[in-house]
């Protein structure tokens, strides 16, 4: 992998100078990503949107995964514009966005945008472009990313206040998780990473695998990474995922739900401190 900072820190002060400009009120950005796919991204942010937005929060959350894009098969709809539209000024930013359920705002995409744009940084500028003209209107920004350690996708995933790491107790997960977290904190100065440990058995094994990576991280990186929930392995969410329902919307008392809704408090907390 070519190692090169420029582009994070364009980005980075691209979304400082905005934050600079318009001092008050603007959304946090909060990315999700992993190593490994299939580790529950998009099933955990989606749900973190909705607990977020009980809570009284306004919450835009933004399908980013150029590859595999799939925020609306988990709800059941069928966006009619997605980002590469707006690139081509087919659309505006609000003719993109879409109500999804308890009054969560989704930016979708679509699988295969990829397909037909001209260049992936492309792409990521219009999604910052468009996520930067709606900060002023949103608590959160919630993003969720692909996987993979690619320069572009932790380039981009920099772009955010926090990023949101997630891993399962399997060493395959874990290992890739490892790497972009070392990547993470190779080209960003001080980046704030949580670390979600999905599909455990119990907290307790959530417990044991965060601090093993915490080891690893502390000891090859003289860095740390804060643990930022456990989601324990629950058939509630693959039965969700079928009935295109959020499963804290269709199993609110399920251990996933309550986990997730943990994970949105302590983040509550944390941001009004
Ligand atoms: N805590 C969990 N318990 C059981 N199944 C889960 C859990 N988290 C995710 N899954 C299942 O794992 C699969 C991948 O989840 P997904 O959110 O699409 O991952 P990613 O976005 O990382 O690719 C889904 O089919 C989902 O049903
Ligand atoms: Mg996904």
């Amino acid at each position: 992998m070519t190692i090169n900072k420029t582009q994070s820190q364009k980005l980075k002060q691209y979304i400082d100078n905005d934050k600079t400009t318009k001092k008050s009120n603007l959304a946090k950005l909060i990315a999700i990503t992993s190593g490994k796919g299939g580790v529950g991204k998009t099933n955990f942010i989606l749900n973190l949107a909705i607990a977020m937005s009980i809570r009284g929060k306004k919450v835009l959350l933004i399908d980013a995964d150029m590859n595999l894009s799939n925020i609306d098969v988990l709800l059941g709809i069928y966006p009619q514009y997605s980002l590469s539209n707006l690139m081509d000024d087919l659309i505006t930013v609000d003719q993109l966005l879409v109500e999804g359920p308890r009054g969560i705002s989704i930016m979708p995409a679509s699988s295969g945008d990829i397909m037909v744009m001209k260049n992936i940084k492309e792409y990521q500028q219009a999604l910052i472009n468009a996520y930067t003209e709606l900060r002023k209107d949103y608590d959160y920004i919630l993003i969720d990313t692909g996987a993979g350690i690619s320069d572009l996708s932790v380039d981009f995933v920099l772009s955010a206040d926090k990023v949101l790491v997630i891993t399962t107790p399997e060493p395959t997960a874990i290992t890739d998780a490892y790497a972009m977290i070392k990547v993470l904190f190779y080209r960003a100065k001080s980046p704030d990473i949580g670390l979600i440990i999905n599909l455990a058995q119990t907290d307790e094994e959530g417990k044991t695998i965060f601090n093993k990576i915490n080891l690893i991280v502390q000891h090859f990186l003289n860095k740390s990474v804060v643990h930022a929930g456990t989601i324990p392995h629950d058939s509630s969410i693959p039965e969700s995922v079928k009935e295109q329902v959020p499963f804290i919307i269709k199993r609110p008392r399920s251990v996933a739900s309550a986990s997730v809704h943990n994970i949105a408090i302590s983040i509550l907390k944390e941001d009004k401190e």
